[in-house]
């Protein structure tokens, strides 16, 4: 059976660095809470009409294709994972093939959140193993500063995210070396805990209590209201706590899966690459793995939680810093909403 991978990767965060002091001069937050809560000193912000989920993703897109040594011709696929898209739809998929000027191949949009990379890569990987494709474009991109609840009441949600992008290129592999295994998992019974369910389709099907006040014509004005906009109703929701308990019993869960599933052990791991949800997330999946400090990357003091940009941003960071060396076993791994959760195991 064929094996796919990487062949190139990039990734872009925005010039604009947003610290904790920065935060705390619009909200009532510290730079001490955030970062004894979360481990983040800093973010980064797309600047606004500048950047979108879209132009970031084709920013990282077009290093990972220089460094795959392919070029627009070559791509035969594009898969795009994010959760903050330009467009309801269509998706970006199609607007950073326009951007990169990319015509008629097929492109996939992914929504699964934190988990979008990893579901990406899986799916990518599918394509590659078949022989359908030999190069495909994956992109993951998130632009949460412009969506986000500034004020007070949204301090929960808004001190941990943050924007940017990563992008790989995958293509066969003729080494040995590559994806040895995938990984997706997801349970839905608690879908709301971490979400964003307006503006949307749902007519409060799911939660009574979020039923959108009856419009006055008898067709339409479901998915938006002046109500909503009103009340304030149309950021992110996530309940901190029950969202940690959970990520706590999965990553590791996941992790150990693709370990056994190649019969390797952690202590056989070079480099875990988990999603960086939380620097204190991080740090128990380690604990609990038993792995060294050498053994994992953490870049969320620096970045926030970039979501789905946030595996192939690290991942292309601790590559360029040498941290990544061939034939390395290096480990991916998400959770997020949804739930949602992967993991990917990988020979270098
Ligand atoms: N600044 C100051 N105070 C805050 C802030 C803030 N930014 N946010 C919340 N608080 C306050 C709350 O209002 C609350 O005050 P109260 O006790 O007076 O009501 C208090 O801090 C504790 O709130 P909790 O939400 O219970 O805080 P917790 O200690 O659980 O920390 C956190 C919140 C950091 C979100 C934590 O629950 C957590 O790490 N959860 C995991 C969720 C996560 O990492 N999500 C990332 C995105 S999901 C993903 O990528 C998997």
């Amino acid at each position: 059976m064929i094996r796919s991978k990487i062949a190139g990767l990039g990734f872009y965060v925005p010039e604009k660095v947003v610290s904790n002091d920065d935060l705390a001069k619009v909200m009532d937050t510290s730079d001490e809470w955030i970062r004894e809560r979360t481990g983040i000193k800093e973010r980064r912000y797309a600047e606004r009409f500048v950047d979108t989920t879209t132009t970031m993703a084709v920013a990282a897109a077009r290093i990972a294709m220089a460094r795959a040594n392919v070029s627009n011709n070559d791509i035969d696929f594009i898969i795009f994972a994010t959760l903050s898209p330009d467009y309801y739809f269509p998706g970006c998929g199609v607007l950073a093939q326009r951007e990169l000027g990319i015509t008629e191949i097929g492109a996939l949009d992914i929504r699964n959140q934190c988990s979008g990379f990893i579901y990406a890569l899986s799916v990518a990987d599918q394509f590659i193993k078949t022989g359908m494709y030999k190069n495909i474009l994956l992109m993951a991109s998130e632009t949460h500063s412009y969506g986000l609840d500034f004020s007070t009441r949204g301090r929960n949600v808004s001190v941990i995210f943050g924007d940017g992008a990563g992008a790989v290129v995958l293509q066969p592999a003729v080494d040995g070396t590559g994806i040895l295994s995938t990984h997706l998992h997801s349970d839905g019974s608690e879908a709301e805990t971490l979400s964003m369910i307006n503006p949307g389709f749902h007519a409060g099907k799911f939660v009574p209590g979020k039923k959108p006040a009856t419009p006055q014509q008898p067709y339409g004005g479901m998915f938006i209201t002046k109500e909503l906009i009103d009340k304030d109703d149309i950021y992110p929701y996530m309940d901190g706590p029950a969202v940690f308990k959970k990520a706590i019993v999965k990553f590791p869960e996941v992790i150990m899966e693709a370990l056994m599933a190649n019969d390797c052990r952690p202590a056989e791991i070079s480099l875990l690459i988990a999603h960086q949800a939380n620097l204190r997330i991080s740090q128990m999946v380690q604990q609990k793995l038993k792995l060294r400090d050498d053994q994992v990357y953490n870049n969320i003091q620096k970045y926030g939680n970039t979501t789905a940009a946030s595996v192939p941003i690290a991942l292309c960071e601790a590559w360029e810093s040498g941290r990544i060396k061939n034939n390395d076993l290096i480990c991916l791994a998400a959770f997020g909403s949804g739930f949602t959760w992967g993991s990917a195991l990988l020979r270098w």
